[in-house]
């Protein structure tokens, strides 16, 4: 894996394309491509977000922008492009801890640890095949209170059930490399999970694999 791989996966957030990555990402592919409905991620966010909560790859922070947040709620936002975390903040209003940072490299030990952490369509965006996208499990695991949460969704690959559109996106995406994940595949993505996690659901919605894992394994 390069770094040039890796920053591909979060290169394409400008300022401009988060001005419409609602309409376009949320609206039209996730419902016309991807055939989820946004209000799964909704749901997804209001069943498990905790009071001291980490969002992981925020984009235009739409998810936590439509959901009711925790009283006394302490957000940190972490992301290897800094417009997407500047987005974020300043749509959401309120105070947050701003990590620019690759996940798929060790958090600094000193970072707090959360009751959730969350990676909403993060994982499509990584370089590599689930070796490599495993890193990103395994640090985000190490953040998490015992009893904490980690919650999220990627668009599967690995996937025979696309329709026109969601090929010709996949076919783009990966092309400039802001998706790369022709290669992730169900069971993986669930043994990843269950390597980490001692408790682990995960739901397939259209080709989005909606995922929630409790209780971090201390061996990671
Ligand atoms: C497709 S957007 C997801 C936005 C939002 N979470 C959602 O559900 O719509 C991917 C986000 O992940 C970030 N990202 C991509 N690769 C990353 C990496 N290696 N480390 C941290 N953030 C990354 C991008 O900059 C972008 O903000």
């Amino acid at each position: 894996m390069t770094m040039l791989s890796t920053r591909a996966g979060a290169a394409p957030y400008t300022r401009l394309l988060l001005t419409v990555y609602d309409l376009w990402v949320i609206r039209i592919s996730n419902s016309f491509a991807w055939r989820c409905n946004s209000a799964h991620f909704v749901d997804l966010y209001r069943q498990h977000i905790g009071r001291r909560h980490l969002e992981v790859g925020p984009g235009s922070g739409w998810a936590l922008a439509n959901i009711d947040l925790p009283t006394e709620f302490d957000l940190t936002l972490l992301d290897l492009n800094a417009n997407s975390l500047n987005h974020t903040a300043s749509r959401l209003g309120v105070t947050v801890t701003q990590i620019k940072h690759d996940v798929l490299v060790p958090l600094d030990e000193r970072t707090d640890t959360f009751d959730s952490v969350s990676i909403n369509y993060v994982l499509h965006c990584l370089p590599g095949d689930w070796s490599t996208k495993a890193a990103a499990l395994t640090n985000l695991a190490r953040t998490l209170k015992p009893e904490g949460v980690l919650f999220g969704s990627t668009v599967i690959g690995i996937d025979h059930s696309f329709n026109m559109l969601g090929k010709a996106l996949m076919f783009a995406y990966n092309k400039i490399g802001a998706f790369d994940n022709r290669r992730d595949d169900l069971p993986g993505l669930r043994r990843l999970l269950s390597d980490r996690f001692e408790q682990v659901e995960v739901t397939m919605v259209g080709n989005v694999a909606i995922f929630v894992g409790r209780r971090p394994r201390t061996t990671n």
